[in-house]
């Protein structure tokens, strides 16, 4: 139906009626009573006050109040899209994940990208981490990898996450900046925080400055474990590699896009999708063992350190291909809620104590933003395969099990509703723990610059001077001498010359000591592949 199609009726004071005639529906309100009138409310004559009888008006208004919910309180602005996972080969031989049994498998996706510090409404091409999350709708269940661009860190400890958001986001007096690492707070914490030197020197990179999401590297971050049907335990690191290649923008493009356009990176995948032209990410596993584990220089349990790929090289296992906007912003991009506690049968955590905290976050702040225990009830959260259990009421429930049996064990044989699976079903990895509690870090995770010095030794010239400049830049915003200090005391343990070429463009003047280091650091061999990669 056009416009011109369309019967329309002036009212009493010009405004304009648009009446359903033929296939247009007909308005109704919440409850599905027609609506004669959508333009006047109703009052005690023409001019008079409005009247509380108006259930349409009080409806409407009533569930406008209503429509916002709480921003993440991290990752807020982001943009989702649907796609599939196909499995090339079966990994029966390392995880009985039911998606990796069969070459050729497809299993649909929803991923979310997200810039972390910036508010819901800030802009896309800031300096900052992206996150990528992806939820794979398994035939046993939802499995998310709730990944970064970033394959390290700020903090090996999930009990400084508080402080880290805190500090990266704005100052809470004067509400900025919303979307930038340029600010005293966040130089600060990073200062006093030697564990996160070498993070400061990949978001110093081009990786935080993507030129879209399509051309971004993803990591699930933390080891984690897969396990075969024998029981047998892999350590595994997921990395998405983007088959656009991986490409930045610079820090001056970065600024006026962020200007002409703030919307660049979800407008960018919004066309690409539209448009057909899908973008690609291989799934590549880094698989070790506990005796690789013993005898890596670092522990695999800190989530700062990466395993360069000459140690253990990238296994591609698939592909997932992303070829479906959204029907709905807020019902899919906003609404989804992403895990890392959401594993299937195969796949298990590691003891890297960020992971275990994240573990307890994500549920606990979803119950908060989304509001209900029942929100994977929502489409975009519910699993696709079959599902069963004893769970029931809270708000907006519609999922309550049908007939008596709403407990388990019961009498009620067949009627009494979903039982256990014990060899199918998910069973934690059995490791052996005997240690005494304590709160203590380990000293296994106190080298904190040599990854950082072989990170900045990987890159080209031209990465490196891009390095130097965003240090420069940054801390040039940093009004606090002795904040400047302290970081440049820190690059001074990663590289001289970069201390140097900081500590000049600043003017800092005398030169500072370098600052105390845990434990010396260690001379690692450059990862050249590394670089191949940060070159597209
Ligand atoms: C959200 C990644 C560390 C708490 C997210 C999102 C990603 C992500 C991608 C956005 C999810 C979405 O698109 O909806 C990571 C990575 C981490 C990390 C890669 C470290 C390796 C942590 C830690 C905590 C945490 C240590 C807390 C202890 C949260 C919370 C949200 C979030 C509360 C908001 C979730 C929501 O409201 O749905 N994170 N995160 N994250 N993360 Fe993390």
């Amino acid at each position: 139906v056009t416009l011109a199609d369309q019967k329309i009726l002036r009212g009493t004071g010009g405004e304009t009626h648009q009446v359903a005639t033929g296939d247009v529906p007909v308005l109704t309100t919440q409850q599905g009573v027609p609506v004669a009138d959508d333009q006047n409310s109703l009052k005690a004559g023409s001019r008079g006050p409005t009247l509380l009888e108006d259930q349409h008006f009080r409806e409407k208004i009533f569930h406008f109040d209503h429509e916002r919910i709480p921003e993440r309180v991290v990752h807020a602005r982001g943009f989702g899209v649907h796609g599939y996972f196909e499995n090339y080969e079966s990994l029966a031989d390392i995880t009985s994940a039911d998606l990796f049994q069969r070459p050729g498998e497809k299993t649909e996706v929803f991923v979310r990208f997200s810039t972390v510090a910036g508010n819901k409404g800030s802009a896309d091409v800031a300096r900052d981490v992206r996150g990528f999350a992806v939820k794979l709708y398994t035939k046993e269940g939802n499995w998310d990898i709730v990944g970064n661009n970033i394959p390290v860190f700020f903090i090996q400890d999930a009990i400084k996450f508080p402080d880290l958001i805190h500090a990266a986001k704005q100052e809470p007096d004067r509400g900025f900046p919303q979307a930038q690492t340029a600010h005293d707070n966040f130089w600060d914490f990073i200062s006093l925080t030697p564990e996160s030197i070498n993070m400061a020197l990949w978001i110093m990179s081009d990786r935080t400055i993507p030129r879209s999401f399509r051309f971004m590297e993803g990591f699930g971050v933390h080891t984690f474990r897969m396990i075969n049907a024998e029981g047998k335990s892999t350590f595994v690191k997921f990395h998405w590699k983007p088959k656009q290649g991986l490409q930045s923008v610079v820090w001056n493009e970065a600024l006026k896009l962020n200007g002409a356009d703030p919307d660049f990176h979800r407008r960018d995948l919004w066309d690409a999708i539209q448009m057909g032209d899908y973008p690609e990410w291989e799934l590549g596993l880094q698989l070790f063992d506990e005796e690789f584990a013993e005898k890596f220089e670092f522990d695999v349990l800190d989530p700062t350190k990466i395993i360069p790929e000459e140690d253990v090289p990238v296994r591609p296992v698939g592909r997932m291909v992303l070829n479906r906007t959204v029907d709905n912003f807020f019902a899919e991009t906003e609404q989804v809620a992403f895990h890392t506690g959401n594993v299937v049968p195969g796949i298990d955590f590691s003891n890297d104590p960020l992971l275990q905290g994240r573990n307890f976050s994500y549920l606990d702040t979803q119950l908060k933003r989304l509001g209900s225990p029942n929100f994977t009830h929502l489409p975009v959260n519910a699993p696709r395969c079959p599902f069963h259990h004893f769970q029931q009421d809270g708000h907006m429930a519609f999922h309550n099990p049908k007939g008596r049996a709403n407990y388990e064990p019961n009498s009620w044989g067949e009627q009494g509703g979903p039982r256990e699976a014990p060899e199918a079903g998910f069973n934690s990895y059995p490791e052996h723990i005997d240690a005494p509690k304590q709160r203590v870090r380990s000293e296994t995770f106190a080298d904190h610059y040599s990854q950082a010095r072989q990170f900045y030794l990987s890159q080209t010239e031209v990465e490196r001077e891009h390095i130097a400049s965003a240090f420069t830049f940054e801390l040039s915003k940093v009004e606090t001498p002795e904040i400047r200090a302290r970081v440049v005391s820190h690059l001074l343990n990663v590289d001289k010359g970069l201390a140097e070429t900081v500590a000049e463009k600043l003017r800092l003047k005398p030169m500072p000591q370098p600052a105390d280091a845990a434990m010396p650091t260690i001379e690692l061999k450059e990862s050249p592949k590394l670089s191949i990669i940060l070159n597209g």
